[in-house]
């Protein structure tokens, strides 16, 4: 997940700040209470606590995916989470999925409308239209120019490019259409 969540944006620095959070188990038990944190831009940080101690739940408050009980989560600039697992066990994500869920809003809407549109050329005639657009639209919002990064870190990770990594169906059908294959 990526964007903020239900944080609060401001300007200026990076940073992720969490303030007296608390939080709450369904049966009215509290998990953790008054927990404040910041993390500046540049700084790489460890959570280090015991099994169950609430770890993925306060990276959830973070991200926006939960709701704090008490206190408030602060995030400047861009915040990205990268899941555990990805594509694994009832999970349909593809490595595209991941990164274009850590990217900036406009090219995660722009992926979101490229994918819409591939799901209407596949079930409604001449949707080309539809298309055309959103792929336009990719373009314009460096869509593209992502993809050679994504390539790079497809690479470095996994060793393939990022054609192979995305799993294939959206990429390859995309590539059909911009080359009119
Ligand atoms: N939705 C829920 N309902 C009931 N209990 C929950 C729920 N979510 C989390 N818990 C409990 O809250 C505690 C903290 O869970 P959490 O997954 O945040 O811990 P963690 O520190 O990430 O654990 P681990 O080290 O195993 O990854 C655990 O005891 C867990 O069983
Ligand atoms: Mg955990």
């Amino acid at each position: 997940m990526a964007g903020g969540g239900g944080g609060t944006q401001t300007s200026g620095m990076g940073h992720v700040e969490g303030a007296h959070l608390e939080y709450c188990l369904p049966d009215g038990r509290v998990l953790f209470a008054d927990v404040s944190f910041r993390v500046g831009e540049g700084s790489a940080v460890a959570l280090v606590v015991a099994n169950g101690a609430g770890k993925t739940t306060l990276l959830r408050l973070i991200s926006g995916e939960l709701k704090p009980h008490g206190g408030t989560v602060t995030v400047s600039g861009g915040l990205g989470v990268m899941p555990q697992f990805v594509g694994s066990i009832r999970d349909e994500r593809t490595v595209r999925d991941l990164l274009v869920s850590v990217s900036q809003p406009r090219l995660r809407k722009a992926a979101r409308a490229v994918g819409e549109a591939e799901h209407a050329v596949m079930t409604v005639d001449d949707e080309a239209a539809q298309m055309a657009q959103a792929l336009s639209d990719w373009a314009e919002a460096r869509g593209y120019e992502a993809e050679t990064l994504w390539d790079m870190c497809t690479m470095a990770a996994l060793g393939v490019p990022y054609e192979r990594a995305a799993a294939g169906a959206h990429a390859q059908r995309r590539r059909a259409e911009t080359t009119g294959a």
